[in-house]
C-alpha cells in the first residue's frame, strides 16, 4: 500500500479584510482542485490553511478602524472561514494563528533554532517614530523601493517587484503612523543569517538536490518562481530580523526579550505545521507523518509570497532538521478586475462572501470562470462580461447542451435505459473510443504540472468531443432507418457523460455530482479517477434519470447590475474616505509658503523612473527645474505651455539625480487621478497664489 503523505498548504490570508476573487483564483481554488484530484487518486492528503492573525497588517487595520487587533481578527476570521466553507474549498482544517497550539508550536520552533545557534543576535539602529514611541518595521514604514522605484514599498517588501526589503533600504522612508520621516534608534533582534545559506539554496532551487539527494524535480517548478529566487540569491541574501518590537504576536520565548514578538513571516508558515497538528488530533492521525520522511509538501501562494516560501521558510525548515522541504511552490500572478487592480482601500473588488450571498446558485460557475482565466503564468483579468460569456457559451452551450441531448434522446428512444454497445459499434467508432481513453491521462499530467487551466479545458474537450460525435452521427436522423446504430451512438455519448461526471469533479464538484444524479451513477461522487477513460462505465440496461438544466444561462442584467454595484461602491468609498482634514495651522505658517503661477516651458521623462517628469518652469522671476511625479498622468508634450501652481520655496531636493527646486501642486481625486491646479483665466507666470 502507498503510505506516502501529501501536505498541501494554501497561503494563510491575513485576517484584516475579506477575501476577493483575486485571492481565490490565485491560491485557494487551484489548491482545492489539486487536492480533490489527489484524493480521487487515493492519496493521503492534509490540506491545511488558517487565518494569519499577526503582523502589522492586522494592527494597522485595527488602528484605521479605531478598534482592537483582536476585534479585527475575530471579525475577518469568521467571515473568511464561512466564505471558504460556502465556496466548498475543502480544507481539512481552517485554523488561526492566535490559537494556543500555534503560539506553542511557533515558540518551540524559535527556541529550538535559537538553541542550535541558527540566529545571530545583533544590536542595530532601526527606524523609530518618536511621536508614537514605536519602532517601525514592515508595514509601519513605507518609502521608495531601491530596486524598482515603486514609491509605496513596505519596510519588509515591495509588492510591485516582490523584493524582500529592510526598512533601512527604503529611499525617503516615512512612518505610516505619523507620516513623518523617522529617526534611527538602537534595538536588539534575532537575525537569520540568510547569506550563509546561499550555496545550498542555489543548488536546491536550480537542481532540486539537497545534501546530494534528489529532493524535487526542478522542471516542475514555475519559471517565475525559480527566476525570482535566483535573482535574489544572485543579488546576495542579507541577514533578516526574525523578531520585532511589537506587542501583537507570538512572544519571543527568551529571557530579556520583553516587548518583542516573532516576525510574522517566521510565525505564519509555522502555522502550516500547527494547523496540521490541530487537524491530526481530531482526525486520529499522526501529524509528523505529513511533515517527515517522503511526505510531499506543496505550497500554493501568490507571487508576492515567493521569497517567504521558497527561500526563508525552507531555510527555517532545514535548520530545524526534522521536516521535509517543499517539493513545489506553485505561485500565481495577480488577477485584475475590470481593467484595474483589486484594491481593498479603493473598494475595487468582488468579495467572495458577497458573491456567494448574491449568487448562491453560481458557485461552480464562478469556479469554472476563475480556473479558465487563472493567472498561472501572467497577470489575468476578471470582468463580469467574460463571466457571463464563459458561463453561457462554454458551460451552458458546450457542457450543458451535450448532457441534455444525451439524456433527452435516451429517454425519447429507450425510456431512459442505457442501450447496448455492439462489437460493430466499437469498431465503427474506435477513433472516438480511443480519444475518450486518452483524456484522463492528459488531464492528470496537466494537474500534476500545475496547469489547471489546461486541465479544465481538457475536461471541456470531452464535452466538445461528445457534441462533435452527435453532429457527425446525427442519431435523430438514423433512428427510423438504422436503429441499431443509434443504440451504439447513445451508449457512447452516455459513456462520455459518465466520464465527465468523474473528471469534472476536482474542478466543479457540484456540477459533477449533478451529472452523476442525472445519470443515476457515481452518486455521492463515489468513483475514483482511475475509473475514468473507459466506455463501460454505464452498463446497458441501466436506468438514468430525467434531464435537468445543468447550467442556467446568465442574463445581461446581471453584468449590468454587478458593474454598477462596483462603480457605486467605489464612488461611495471615495466620498467616505476622502482624506481627513489635516491638523490646524496658523496663518503665520501658511504665509511662509511662496506659491505662484508658473508656466511649463519644457518637459522630459526622467530616465528609469516611470512616474517622474523633469520640468523647466517659468516662475516670473526665474526659469527653474522641478521634478514632478506626474509621468503616469501626462505625456511631456501635453504639459508644455500649461499654467500651474508651483510651491517656490520648498527646500531643493535631489530626486533620481536631478535637483528639484519647488513643487508643482496637483489635485487628486478619490481614484488617484491627478490634474494641475491652474488659474481659471489666462494669467501671466509669476502671479502669487494666496
Ligand atoms: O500575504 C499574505 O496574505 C500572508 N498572510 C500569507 C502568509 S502565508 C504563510 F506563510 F503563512
Ligand atoms: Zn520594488
Amino acid at each position: 500500500m502507498n503510505n506516502k503523505k501529501y501536505t498541501v498548504t494554501a497561503a494563510l490570508p491575513y485576517a484584516n479584510g475579506p477575501l476577493h476573487l483575486g485571492h481565490v483564483a490565485g491560491v485557494y481554488l487551484p489548491a482545492d482542485i489539486f487536492v480533490r484530484f489527489l484524493r480521487m487518486k487515493g492519496e493521503d492528503v492534509a490540506f491545511v490553511c488558517a487565518s494569519d492573525e499577526h503582523g502589522a497588517a492586522i494592527t494597522l487595520r485595527a488602528k484605521k478602524e479605531g478598534t482592537s487587533p483582536q476585534a479585527i481578527v475575530d471579525k475577518y476570521h469568521t467571515i473568511n472561514k464561512k466564505a471558504f466553507e460556502d465556496f466548498q474549498i475543502g480544507f481539512d482544517i481552517y485554523s488561526r494563528t492566535s490559537n494556543a497550539i500555534h503560539h506553542q508550536t511557533a515558540s518551540d520552533y524559535f527556541k529550538k533554532l535559537n538553541d542550535k545557534g541558527s540566529f545571530i543576535k545583533k544590536t542595530t539602529e532601526q527606524y523609530y517614530d518618536p511621536e508614537f514611541n514605536q519602532f517601525l518595521a514592515d508595514r509601519y514604514i513605507t518609502g521608495t523601493c531601491p530596486k524598482c522605484q515603486n514609491e509605496g514599498a513596505y519596510g519588509d517588501q515591495c509588492e510591485k517587484c516582490g523584493s524582500a526589503l529592510s526598512p533601512t533600504e527604503l529611499i525617503n522612508p516615512v512612518s505610516t503612523l505619523s507620516g513623518k520621516t523617522p529617526v534611527l534608534k538602537e534595538t536588539s533582534h534575532w537575525f537569520l543569517p540568510m547569506d550563509q545559506h546561499e550555496t545550498w539554496l542555489r543548488e536546491w532551487i536550480q537542481n532540486g538536490t539537497l545534501n546530494g539527494e534528489q529532493q524535487h524535480d526542478p522542471k516542475t517548478w514555475r519559471n517565475q518562481v525559480v527566476g525570482q529566487c535566483m535573482s535574489w540569491i544572485d543579488g546576495g541574501l542579507q541577514p533578516r530580523a526574525m523578531t520585532r518590537d511589537l506587542d501583537w504576536g507570538v512572544k519571543v520565548p527568551v529571557e530579556g526579550a520583553d516587548g518583542k514578538v516573532l516576525y510574522v513571516w517566521l510565525d505564519a508558515p509555522i502555522g502550516y505545521i500547527s494547523a496540521t497538528k490541530e487537524w491530526a488530533e481530531t482526525a486520529g492521525k499522526n501529524w509528523e507523518d505529513y511533515w517527515t520522511g517522503d511526505a510531499e509538501l506543496i505550497h500554493f501562494i501568490g507571487k508576492d509570497n515567493i521569497v517567504f516560501h521558497a527561500i526563508i521558510f525552507p531555510i527555517l525548515l532545514k535548520e530545524h532538521g526534522d521536516y521535509v522541504l517543499p517539493t513545489n511552490v506553485p505561485a500565481y500572478e495577480f488577477l485584475n478586475l475590470e481593467g484595474d487592480k483589486f484594491s481593498t482601500s479603493r473598494n475595487w473588488a468582488v468579495w467572495l462572501h458577497e458573491f456567494i450571498a448574491n449568487h448562491p446558485d453560481k458557485i461552480d460557475e464562478l469556479k469554472y470562470v476563475l480556473t479558465s482565466i487563472a493567472p498561472e503564468s501572467k497577470d489575468a483579468e476578471f470582468t463580469w462580461k467574460e463571466f457571463k460569456d464563459r458561463v453561457n457559451n462554454e458551460l451552458a452551450d458546450i457542457l450543458g447542451n451535450f448532457m441534455n441531448r444525451a439524456v433527452v434522446l435516451t429517454h425519447k428512444y429507450y425510456d431512459g435505459i442505457v442501450p447496448p454497445l455492439s462489437e460493430y459499434g466499437k469498431k465503427e467508432y474506435a477513433g472516438y473510443i480511443e480519444a475518450i481513453a486518452e483524456i484522463p491521462g492528459n488531464i492528470e499530467r496537466n494537474i500534476r504540472a500545475y496547469k489547471l487551466r489546461q486541465a479544465q479545458a481538457d475536461v471541456m474537450d470531452l464535452a466538445r468531443l461528445g457534441n462533435k460525435f452527435f453532429a457527425e452521427t446525427e442519431p435523430w436522423k438514423l433512428f427510423k432507418t438504422e436503429p441499431e446504430k443509434v443504440k451504439d451512438i447513445l451508449n457512447i455519448t452516455l459513456q462520455i457523460a459518465a466520464n465527465i461526471s468523474i473528471l469534472l469533479r476536482p474542478f466543479l464538484p457540484k456540477k459533477a455530482e449533478k451529472i452523476g444524479q442525472i445519470l443515476n451513477f457515481n452518486t455521492n461522487n463515489a468513483l475514483t479517477w482511475d475509473q475514468a477513460g473507459g466506455i463501460a462505465l454505464l452498463q446497458s440496461g441501466h436506468q438514468i434519470n430525467k434531464s435537468e438544466i445543468l447550467v442556467q444561462k446568465i442574463d445581461d442584467s446581471l453584468v449590468e447590475d454587478e458593474v454598477a454595484r462596483l462603480e457605486a461602491s467605489k464612488s461611495a468609498r471615495a466620498e467616505q474616505n476622502g482624506p481627513p482634514q489635516k491638523d490646524t495651522v496658523n496663518f503665520d505658517d501658511f504665509v511662509k509658503m511662496d506659491i505662484r503661477v508658473g508656466e511649463i516651458l519644457e518637459a522630459e521623462k526622467v530616465p528609469k523612473a516611470d512616474k517622474l517628469l523633469k520640468l523647466t518652469v517659468d516662475t516670473g522671476i526665474d526659469k527653474r527645474t522641478v521634478v514632478s511625479g506626474i509621468a503616469e498622468h501626462y505625456q511631456p508634450e501635453d504639459v508644455i505651455g500649461k499654467k500651474v501652481s508651483i510651491l517656490m520655496n520648498l527646500a531643493p531636493r535631489k530626486i533620481r539625480g536631478v535637483e528639484s527646486h519647488g513643487m508643482i501642486l496637483m489635485a487628486e481625486d478619490g481614484e488617484g487621478k491627478l490634474c494641475f491646479v491652474s488659474p481659471e483665466k489666462p494669467f501671466n507666470a509669476g502671479g502669487e497664489i494666496r
